[in-house]
């Protein structure tokens, strides 16, 4: 395909997330975050293994391929991205056919995760929780049937940076503690926030944090504020994820 075909197809497809190069052709040059999401990845990159031979990858929300394709750059032998919005999985398709990274891409929300009935070694979760509904439940669908090994996560944080220490457990007399900025919050959007409806729950530092650790992952790096490289712990009874293994058995 020429540049000019490549540009033409680009337009077609309609306004991009991602930006891309495309053989010489940028597919979001105008992005309000600048050239993005490279300007992130330079951040993390170090976080993942250069050589990812013999591993396997899911992306999940992957948008226009950024990261999948990233992936699949490092050597990684099975590259699977899926998003639940065909416009975008349109692009990705465009985008990893022009740069010959072998990806397959499928038509799936994350809360349908189990229909892919495999584990992964690593799971790719980047700026999809603060869109979803139901954030915890996402986390804890991913834990259960497609976490094999790694997670790398991103969410949108708003509030506090802070982290409070948390006890096992608070009378039901304390009330102060919910105040506290370092205390685990979501801030839910009712309307919309950055003109963009599909943003409904924005956790604070602390949140992301405490929900990753209910879902059954261990923070093992956070090489930028948004962005946690997390590895599967056990799921305990005492206090871990309700859904699935948690506290009601
Ligand atoms: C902000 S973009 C993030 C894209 C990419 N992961 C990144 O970090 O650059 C959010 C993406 O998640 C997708 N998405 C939102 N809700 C989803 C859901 N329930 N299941 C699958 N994908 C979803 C959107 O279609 C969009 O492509």
């Amino acid at each position: 395909m020429n540049r000019d075909e490549i540009q033409r197809r680009v337009g077609e497809l309609g306004e991009w997330f991602h930006n891309i190069n495309l053989n010489g052709v940028w597919t979001a040059p105008n992005h309000f975050l600048g050239d993005y999401p490279n300007v992130k990845w330079r951040n993390f990159q170090h976080s993942i293994p250069r050589d990812l031979r013999g591993k396997t990858v899911l992306d999940i929300g992957c948008n226009a391929g950024f990261y999948a394709i990233e992936m699949k750059r490092r050597g990684a032998d099975r590259v699977v991205a899926i998003d639940f919005d065909q416009r975008y999985l349109d692009q990705a398709k465009f985008a990893a056919e022009v740069l010959e990274a072998d990806i397959e891409f499928y038509k799936l929300t994350v809360y349908d995760v189990a229909k892919l009935a495999e584990k992964f070694d690593i799971v790719i979760f980047m700026g999809v929780l603060y869109h979803l509904r139901h954030p915890l439940l996402a986390l804890d669908l991913i834990r259960e049937h497609v976490a094999g090994d790694l997670l790398l996560f991103q969410s949108m944080q708003r509030g506090s940076n802070e982290i409070e220490p948390l006890e096992r457990d608070y009378p039901f007399a304390e009330t102060e503690v919910f105040d506290r900025p370092g205390f685990p919050k979501m801030h839910f959007i009712e309307r919309s926030y950055s003109e963009d409806w599909t943003n409904w729950w924005v956790p604070n530092r602390a949140c992301t944090e405490a929900m990753l650790r209910s879902a059954g992952f261990e923070i093992v790096e956070h090489p930028e504020d948004e962005v946690y490289l997390c590895r599967m712990k056990p799921l305990s009874g005492d206090g871990g994820a309700v859904y699935p293994a948690g506290r009601i058995s």
